[in-house]
């Protein structure tokens, strides 16, 4: 598949900040949609940058005119006021404006495995890209459903070259020591604070003193999950983009195994001299993420285990850098 052009939505958020430059440097001609009110796209050779909003009707065909692929990636995380209208709406917009064009060689939508549920409910067995679409409770995962099942849809109905890339929660910059540690910034889930119940757990609070959060079941095991680092989903991108064995297919887009939290935690006190805290958390129930269908068929192969992850995030704190501007807790 020739591609030269391709548009790129969400261009100024977390994924599509690192994946813009990695698109102009394979040599792509980029056209990248700034959110009138979100965050600002970089400007660089290779990169057009269009400002507008999604939610407007007649702005995804003035996109799409003259590209080779899109890439949505624009959206809104838990936001009941905006998440149809944004998401799902935006979604269909796009989706049925390159139906309408005829000439779109493949349309790449950014699925999640929000929509699997994983925490949320028991996962007995790895989840791969046949488990049914379960999102947990939310809107956010409500709208990464009904964006897929359009996608769907439109490939059933039109014949539309739909990849989805369901992308594990994202981990750049020091997002990680964000998570695990107690002291601000607070990332994702669970949150440490609302499941302090002892006196020694509430008095880490209460004097503000940093630790390392570890996760544990009711059992006193430790919780275990799986999330990906940004270089690996920047990969996974690059990897579908104009790849004819990816159309039609859906694909997990994860680390290269998972995690137990009390590896994570060790990991981290003994690089930050932190004490651990063990955090019982009810409502966690251990997931995984079965890759083998990204690695067969993408060649995918993901590089940033959980201590990659984490010595990067050392290494950005180490730098002194600053924390991007993030609108959503997670
Ligand atoms: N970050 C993660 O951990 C993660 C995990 C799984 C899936 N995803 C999916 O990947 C995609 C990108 O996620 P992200 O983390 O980069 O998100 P982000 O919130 O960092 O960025 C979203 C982008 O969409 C833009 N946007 C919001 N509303 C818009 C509108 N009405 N019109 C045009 N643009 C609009 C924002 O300005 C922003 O640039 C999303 O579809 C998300 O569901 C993300």
């Amino acid at each position: 598949m020739q591609v030269k052009n391709v548009l790129l939505t969400g261009a100024g958020g977390k994924i599509g900040r690192a994946v813009l430059p990695e698109l102009a440097k394979a040599g792509y001609q980029v056209r990248a949609l700034e959110y009138t009110d979100g965050l600002k796209v970089d400007r660089l050779d290779n990169v057009e940058v269009v400002c507008g909003d999604l939610r407007d009707p007649s702005l995804a065909r003035r996109l799409i005119e003259g590209m080779d692929v899109v890439i949505h990636l624009a959206n809104v995380k838990e936001n009941k006021e905006l998440f149809l209208d944004a998401n799902v709406k935006g979604t269909f917009y796009l989706l049925d404006a390159c139906k309408e064009a005829g000439h779109i060689k493949q349309y790449i939508q950014a699925g999640s495995d929000a929509r699997a549920g994983i925490y949320y409910y028991p996962q007995p067995i790895p989840i791969d890209e046949n488990h049914r679409h379960s999102g947990y409770p939310g809107y956010y995962p409500l709208s990464k459903v009904l964006e897929e099942v359009m996608c769907e849809q439109y490939q059933i109905m039109y014949g539309m070259p739909i990849t989805i890339l369901r992308f594990s929660w994202v981990h750049d910059e020091d997002d990680i020591l964000a998570h695990v540690t107690l002291s601000e910034p607070n990332l994702g889930v669970p949150v440490w604070k609302d499941w302090a119940v002892t006196a020694e757990q509430k008095a880490y609070f209460e004097k503000g003193t940093n630790a390392v959060a570890c996760l544990v079941h009711p059992d006193g095991s430790a919780g275990k999950r799986q999330i990906v680092g940004i270089k690996d989903v920047v990969r996974s991108i690059l990897l579908a983009i104009g790849n004819p064995t990816a159309i039609g297919e859906a694909f997990n887009i994860s680390g290269p195994s998972p995690f137990a939290y009390d590896v994570l935690a060790e990991y981290v006190a003994k690089k930050l001299d932190l004490a651990v805290v063990r955090f019982e958390v009810s409502e966690f129930r251990d997931f995984c993420i079965d890759m083998s269908k990204s690695r067969a068929v993408l060649g995918f192969d993901p590089e940033y285990d959980i201590f990659r992850i984490v010595d990067d995030a050392l290494e950005f704190r180490k730098a002194g850098r600053t924390r991007s501007v993030c609108p959503y807790p997670g």
